[in-house]
């Protein structure tokens, strides 16, 4: 350990030193890259991190729970990770509900579509448990970390909460807030507890702060941790400093919710629940998440019919064989395939699914074929978003954004 010593057994993960970080996948909010341009070693992040792989038994517990098929995202992996899933649905089980909170850091005006996962998957929560949901815009981060005007992340946040309204939320069951126009009141004296009870040490530990970062860095993850607790919204849940959160994110936001949990019984409220998926390969290959800065790495929302049949001809990554013979005789490497990697996270159906592996992978069905059919698919669901978000007006997000109670949020 090197002299920015982290207070070791306080928090559920410990650092590496900078030597031990060097040849190693780093995953943290801000950065994923995978040790030499490899692929992410999952296993190893839920290791380290000190989470639990979600296993199939979740899968017929949620479907029994919910009297409804599991999501795609749920079915096939994607949600790979959880803490304490378990309590939710043990909590549940015995009638006793929960809310659901996630969110997003508006730092483009575009969403791709790794942008979607979890909120695609956050709306089908919310709809199969029919339970309340909070949704953070965390323009004054973006704001901290990005190149940004305030004024111009708060206008993002407002462009970004119309891609997440079109996702198919429930009025009657969610809160969008922004933190530039939302923190006060009961939220920031949470957000005071959580900053009371969190040492420069430690979250020099989690995050990797370093001494010529500015404060507001430092000042930061209480804001993130604070919707964990019921009591930040007392418009919703007033008396209620009982009921459990479940978070549904991406794995690098980890290390915030490790910080929360750490704080949480100390302040009297239950740990927040996560529930974490993978990264959205770049269409270039896996070896982390999508770049925002390379617009040929990843299918935005917005790009139509003819972008999209560009950028996955073109930069699709093929584990295809070279030559049609050798294709024949070898078949595709399905572990690399970037199509069928797409195809796995927004084909619904399993069975088509299973039979394109096959063919392809035996090398009966061709690259071009695996291309074309995932060109539909995507063209369908971007279209699909496309014309929920046109529909969204800014009364709309007006609405949303609304502190309002929620009277029948848990019917
Ligand atoms: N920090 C996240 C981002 O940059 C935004 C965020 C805030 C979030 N609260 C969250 C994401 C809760 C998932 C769950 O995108």
């Amino acid at each position: 350990m090197d002299s920015k010593v982290v207070e070791r057994g306080a928090l559920e993960n410990e650092k590496e030193t900078p030597q031990e970080q060097e040849q190693e996948q780093v995953v943290n909010p801000w950065e994923v890259a995978a040790k030499d341009g490899g692929k992410i070693d999952y296993d190893k992040l839920i290791d380290k991190f000190g989470c639990q792989r979600l296993d199939p038994s979740f899968i017929d517990r949620v479907e029994r729970l919910t009297s409804r098929r599991a999501h795609v995202f749920l079915r096939r992996g994607v949600f790979f990770a959880h803490r304490d899933f378990n309590e939710i649905l043990n909590a549940y089980e015995r009638g006793e509900k929960f809310y659901l909170y996630t969110g997003r850091g508006p730092s483009s005006e575009a969403l791709h579509l790794g942008h979607l996962i979890p909120f695609m998957f956050t709306q089908y929560l919310q709809e199969a448990f029919k339970v309340p949901l909070v949704i953070q815009l965390t323009d004054d981060e973006k704001f901290l970390w990005k190149n940004l005007t305030v004024e111009e992340s708060r206008r993002l946040a407002r462009e970004n909460a119309k891609d997440i309204i079109a996702c198919g939320f429930d009025i009657r069951r969610t809160f969008i807030f922004s933190d530039f126009d939302y923190v006060g009141g009961a939220f920031y004296r949470n957000m005071v507890e959580i900053s009371k009870r969190v040492t420069c040490n430690q979250v020099v530990g989690i995050f990797g702060f370093i001494g010529e970062d500015h404060i507001g860095k430092y000042s930061f993850p209480p804001v993130q941790a604070a919707p964990s607790f019921p009591s930040s919204f007392p418009h919703l849940f007033s008396g209620k400093d009982n009921l459990r959160c479940l978070i549904p994110c991406a794995i690098d936001q980890d290390p915030y919710f490790r910080m929360t949990r750490d704080v949480a019984p100390r302040i009297g409220y239950h740990k927040p629940a996560l529930i974490e998926s993978l990264f959205f390969p770049a269409l270039q290959g896996e070896t982390g998440k999508m770049s925002a800065s390379d617009p040929n790495s990843a299918i935005y929302v917005t790009d139509s019919e003819k972008v999209i049949k560009n950028k996955i001809n073109k930069y699709a990554f093929s584990g295809g064989q070279d030559s049609i013979e050798k294709h024949r005789q070898l078949g595709a490497n399905l572990e690399v395939d970037i199509p069928i990697k797409y195809l796995s996270f927004f084909l619904e159906d399993d069975a088509e699914l299973e039979h394109t592996k096959k063919e392809y992978g035996s090398g009966r069905m061709l690259t071009g074929e695996v291309k074309q059919r995932l060109i539909e698919v995507l063209t369908k669901l971007v279209e699909r978003h496309r014309r929920a978000r046109a529909a969204v007006t800014d009364e709309m997000v007006d609405a949303f954004m609304a502190v309002r109670p929620l009277p029948n949020m848990f019917n």
